[in-house]
């Protein structure tokens, strides 16, 4: 029994992480579909808190520090990285696939999830700026919903207050109604969250809506997928002896303020945890 114990926790320090980075808080919203889906992995988890929000930044900005977290999380020996932000995603990710020797995953506004289930053809999208401005977004618009009603909504100031744990504020819920009134008033059926912040913002979203509408929200799929790319390439934890895994250690890193990411994780996932600070140098 105590051998085993021993051996557990040795291939537990062993086991390279999973590396997953946002802006801040939004990306918890996939850190947890993937700690239910891959519990057995390792995950360093890192807030760019300091830097929030990215949806009003330029793209050379997003590129730099999503740079400086990935190679931090390359340095902790990553096997793997989530980019948990429909913002860096959009900004990055086919330059980072290129000249980093690992897998990525992205976030991107679930477009075709929102096709498949739309009846007047009218989505309306939610995110921020920086991601309605993409390349990519217009590539991914162009791609997919050529014959579709799609309405852009940037949201500027809600990713703030999500940081900030505010999901029940006036301050909040005045912000929602403002940008839902005009996604409403053009008849969308669907609404994507387009930022993984919003989706902490659901239980709000649906209280103003009503039941009717779809909302479509990408974080489970973005955790079945990092599962897919892990089990293809043979590296994830839980293959073989699943019963005989160790329990994967996640780990959390803030660029800003430990306190308030111990406090936002309390108000959003009710969870106490140790927050570690990003070292200032990064
Ligand atoms: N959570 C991020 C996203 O999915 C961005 C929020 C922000 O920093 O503006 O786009």
């Amino acid at each position: 029994m105590s051998l085993f114990t021993a051996s557990s926790k040795v291939s537990a320090q062993a086991k390279p992480p999973i590396g997953i980075f946002d802006s801040g808080v939004g990306g918890l919203s996939v850190l947890q579909h993937i700690q239910q889906l891959s519990p057995s992995e390792n995950i360093i988890y890192v807030a760019d808190s300091g830097h929030a929000p990215y949806g009003c930044k330029a793209e050379v900005f997003i590129e730099q520090r999503s740079r400086i977290i990935t190679e931090y999380l390359l340095s902790q020996g990553a096997k793997a990285i989530v980019i948990a932000c429909n913002t860096a995603t959009a900004s990055i990710i086919e330059r980072f696939r290129q000249d980093y020797g690992i897998p990525f995953i992205g976030v991107e506004p679930g477009i075709k999830p929102a096709i498949a289930v739309t009846k007047n053809n009218t989505i309306g999208v939610m995110a921020t700026a920086a991601t309605l401005a993409s390349e990519r977004y217009q590539e991914l618009t162009q791609r997919y919903a050529s014959d579709v009603n799609l309405i852009n909504q940037s949201c500027p100031g809600l990713a703030d207050q999500v940081e900030a744990g505010l999901l029940d504020s006036h301050e909040t819920i005045t912000l929602l109604k403002q940008y839902l009134a005009s996604l409403l008033a053009q008849q969308v059926d669907t609404i994507v969250l387009g930022c993984t912040h919003y989706s902490f913002l659901q239980a709000q979203i649906r209280n103003i809506v009503g039941q009717e509408i779809h909302l479509v929200d990408p974080s489970l799929a973005i955790a079945e997928q990092l599962e897919r790319v892990l089990l293809q390439l043979d590296v994830a934890s839980d293959t073989g002896q699943a019963l005989h895994e160790s329990k994967g250690q996640t780990s959390y890193y803030s660029s800003g303020s430990v306190k308030d990411f111990q406090n936002t994780m309390m108000h959003l996932l009710k969870q106490n945890i140790v927050v570690e600070p990003l070292s200032h140098t990064l």
